[in-house]
């Protein structure tokens, strides 16, 4: 009987020719084996090249700045090249969990941990409640980064729209992006700051969802976040520069980073001491700081607007805004010098890029 016989359908009414049945002798029927057992594999290879194929579709598409597939164990490479003798962490945000965990009761005090300070924080976390990045970025299987630092290096590279199309755009302290927007862009996923480099109405230079990251330096900063979500009178006192006694930001996108990324920002990128008794305090820029959140938390970290200007005049511009200059950059608390050597490393490593020539 034959398979093939027009009056006798199989079931459900198809008409698959069963090829193995067409052939009646042996030999053919070994061959009818072998070619079921390719078609299998054929199907499996075809398989695994789909696979493959809306594997890498899903990741070139939500890294539209860089055709490289990313995400999971590239990124994982790429921090163990960094040798930096730590894990990665993506979980940015003091939490209320973390101080039910022995892991956050760390043993440094402030800039550097949350000693001393478990109770204040609490209550400023209890507070704001939602404490995470939302979800829409979380979920992305390929972050894409910038960090968008206040150099003057900047000015005139027209590089706003490509900045805006990363998933992540990272700001610091005071820096504008209105009439600037040519070449820094307009979006702000985060905007890094502490009290003295806070604005009085950040809803001037940031988006309705930026979230207003806190760097904790010192005790009083936590005050004076404090004073701003219980809607208290701000204490101005032991601050280098006054900070606004006022804040129209909205509470629900504080967020305080978590001392975790200045304190291996300092040690393991940086490798200077943390605690210095008899000089002056040498601390990270938020620069290179937002840098190194963005080594853990991002796929691709890509960087604008770092390095001062190699000029010799003291009286050449340091930022894309305002008037501050090299001169005024004297006193700082920072070491500019060994920030830019350590940006070089990372650079040379590929684990950042720069989006415009850079000296
Ligand atoms: C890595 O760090 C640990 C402490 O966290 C230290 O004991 C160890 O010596 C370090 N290893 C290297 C290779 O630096
Ligand atoms: C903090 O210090 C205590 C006592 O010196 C020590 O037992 C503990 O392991 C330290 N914790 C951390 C996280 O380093
Ligand atoms: C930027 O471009 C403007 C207009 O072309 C020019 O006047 C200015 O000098 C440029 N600035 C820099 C830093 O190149």
């Amino acid at each position: 009987m034959s398979c093939l016989n027009s009056e006798q359908p199989a079931e459900g009414g198809e008409m698959l020719p069963d090829l193995a049945m067409v052939y009646s002798d042996e030999d053919s029927l070994e061959h009818v084996k072998m070619f079921q057992m390719s078609t299998k594999t054929l199907w499996l290879w075809l398989l695994l090249v789909f696979l493959l194929l809306t594997y890498y579709k899903g990741t070139n598409k939500s890294s539209n700045s860089s055709m490289l597939p990313c995400g999971g164990l590239l990124t994982q490479h790429k921090w163990e090249r960094l040798n930096l003798n730590i894990s990665r962490q993506t979980h940015l945000f003091l939490e209320m969990k973390d101080f039910f965990w022995h892991k956050h009761l760390s043993n440094q005090t402030l800039p550097y941990g949350i000693k001393g300070n478990e109770l204040l924080l609490l209550k400023i976390i209890s507070k704001v409640q939602i404490n995470y990045v939302p979800d829409n970025i979380e979920n992305l299987r390929c972050r894409t980064c910038v960090v968008v630092g206040n150099g003057f290096s900047i000015k005139n590279t027209s590089l706003g729209s490509a900045i805006d199309k990363h998933h992540v755009v990272i700001r610091l302290n005071d820096s504008p992006v209105r009439g600037y927007e040519e070449d820094v862009g307009g979006k702000t996923t985060m905007r890094l700051f502490y009290p003295e480099s806070a604005t009085y109405n950040p809803n001037l230079q940031n988006n309705p969802d930026t979230l207003m990251v806190l760097v904790p330096f010192k005790q009083e900063d936590l005050h004076w976040l404090k004073a701003i979500v219980y809607k208290e009178k701000i204490v101005s006192k032991g601050f280098w520069k006054h900070p606004p006694l006022k804040w129209l930001g909205d509470i629900s996108k504080i967020r305080v980073l978590d001392p975790h990324y200045l304190h291996q920002t300092a040690d393991r990128l940086l490798h200077i001491p943390l605690h210095s008794n008899n000089r002056k305090p040498v601390h990270p820029t938020t620069g290179i700081l937002a840098v190194f959140v963005a080594l853990n938390y991002c796929d691709v970290v890509h960087i604008a607007g770092f390095g001062y200007p190699s000029s010799k005049n003291q009286n050449h511009r340091i930022h894309y805004f305002g008037y501050d200059t090299i001169k005024s950059m004297k006193n700082s608390y920072h070491d500019v010098q060994h920030e830019a050597d350590a940006l070089k490393r990372l650079e040379d490593l590929g684990a950042i890029v720069f989006l415009h020539p850079h000296t």
